[in-house]
């Protein structure tokens, strides 16, 4: 079998978590990775037994055998690394968030349009195991039809340890942008439908900080259903990772953070559902992202749904501003594919 070959950009914190998945997928090798820094080359390239390593994107983009490039490094930088990528005829897998306008996103859609190239996010919380059998249990129809959902992130920020550009909401960061993006696509693609409004409280609550680092969002979707998404960086208290899931003939609840399960709820009583674990999520990303572009299908996490989910994260942060629900722009584009399969209920989120 012919291997996927790809390039790794940025080698901070969560790149070994990709070259960790890579390493345990057979269809995928690491042929070159790019960071500044030349500590971080030589680290991963000893630690991955990776050939090339370069300093800058420009290089390893002009490295005819990389195939496929992860964009693993400030948000600030997804737009135009991604641009660039896709004009280098790569294939693009980018970290969240998106970029930090639509226009930037429109962009990165295009480019990879352009030069018929996929375009995937990295939206881990698709691909974790108890997420995974979550939506196969709502899709089953077993619970009946949905009522709402809410779904959190409430963590410790971890101020010390962040990186200034991650304290910035200059630079896209903030517990919002940088985590918030989690639980809204989370939230959206349990809802299985497009959001249509938002209304936000979101402020700077436990950190002093040029960003916020808590929000609520009350979202509502063109199926006519609405939901909750709870983002907090806390300076001290106990971590909820967790949806919950409310349907006419059921009830759900999962999480894979801190305590990690699935339970459904029927006759009154909760029941631990079995799930796949491991593999961890990155290898179901990786293994998604390979199949798209073996396939020519359109990634499950594809570019038209990160703009999606930006422009709720942007209309949340205008709501918070004006005190008012904001409403969406964006029509049914995302439904409907100019280019590749249909997408159908095994991507996950029809
Ligand atoms: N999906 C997830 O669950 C998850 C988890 C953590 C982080 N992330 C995302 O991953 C991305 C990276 O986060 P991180 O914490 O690993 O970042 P980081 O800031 O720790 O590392 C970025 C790396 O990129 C390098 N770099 C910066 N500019 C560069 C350039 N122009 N060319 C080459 N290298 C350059 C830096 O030297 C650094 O090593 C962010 O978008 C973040 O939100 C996602």
């Amino acid at each position: 079998m012919e291997k996927l070959k790809v390039g790794i950009i940025g080698l901070g914190g969560i790149a070994g978590a990709h070259c960790k998945a890579i390493a345990g997928l057979d269809n995928i090798e690491i042929v070159a990775v790019a960071d500044l820094m030349e500590e971080n080359r030589q680290k991963y390239m000893a630690q991955y037994n990776i050939p090339r390593g370069y300093k800058t994107h420009t290089e390893l983009l002009a490295d005819d055998e990389v195939e496929a490039v992860a964009v693993v490094l400030g948000h600030q930088l997804h737009h135009r690394l991604t641009v660039d990528a896709c004009n280098a005829g790569k294939h693009v897998l980018v970290e969240k968030p998106m970029a930090l306008s639509l226009a930037h996103c429109d962009a990165m859609i295009e480019a990879a349009a352009r030069n018929n190239v996929k375009l995937m996010m990295g939206f881990t919380q698709h691909f974790y195991g108890t997420s995974l059998k979550a939506k196969e249990i709502l899709n089953s129809g077993e619970l009946g039809p949905l009522i709402t959902a809410v779904c959190y992130m409430s963590k410790n920020w971890g101020f010390a340890g962040r990186r200034p550009q991650y304290r910035s909401r200059y630079h896209g960061g903030g517990m919002w942008i940088t985590n918030g993006i989690h639980v809204v696509d989370r939230l959206t693609w349990l809802m299985g439908s497009q959001a249509v409004s938002v209304s936000a409280a979101i402020g700077t609550r436990a950190h002093y900080q040029a960003s916020d680092d808590s929000a609520t969002a009350f979202i509502r979707y063109k199926n006519g259903l609405a939901g909750v998404a709870v983002a907090v960086g806390y300076a001290d208290g106990g971590p909820n990772y967790s949806s919950e899931v409310i349907c006419a003939n059921g009830t759900l609840r999962f999480s894979e953070h801190g305590e990690k399960f699935v339970r459904v709820g029927k006759g009154e009583t909760w029941q631990d559902v079995p799930f796949e674990d491991p593999p961890a999520e990155m290898h179901n990303e990786w293994k998604a992202f390979a199949e798209s572009i073996e396939l020519n299908i359109e990634p499950p996490v594809h570019g038209a749904y990160g703009r999606h989910i930006m422009e709720i994260l942007f209309a949340a942060e205008q709501s918070a501003i004006s005190g008012r629900e904001v409403m969406l722009e964006s029509g049914q584009s995302w439904l409907y594919q100019e280019q590749g399969e249909p997408v159908t209920i095994h991507h996950g989120w029809v």
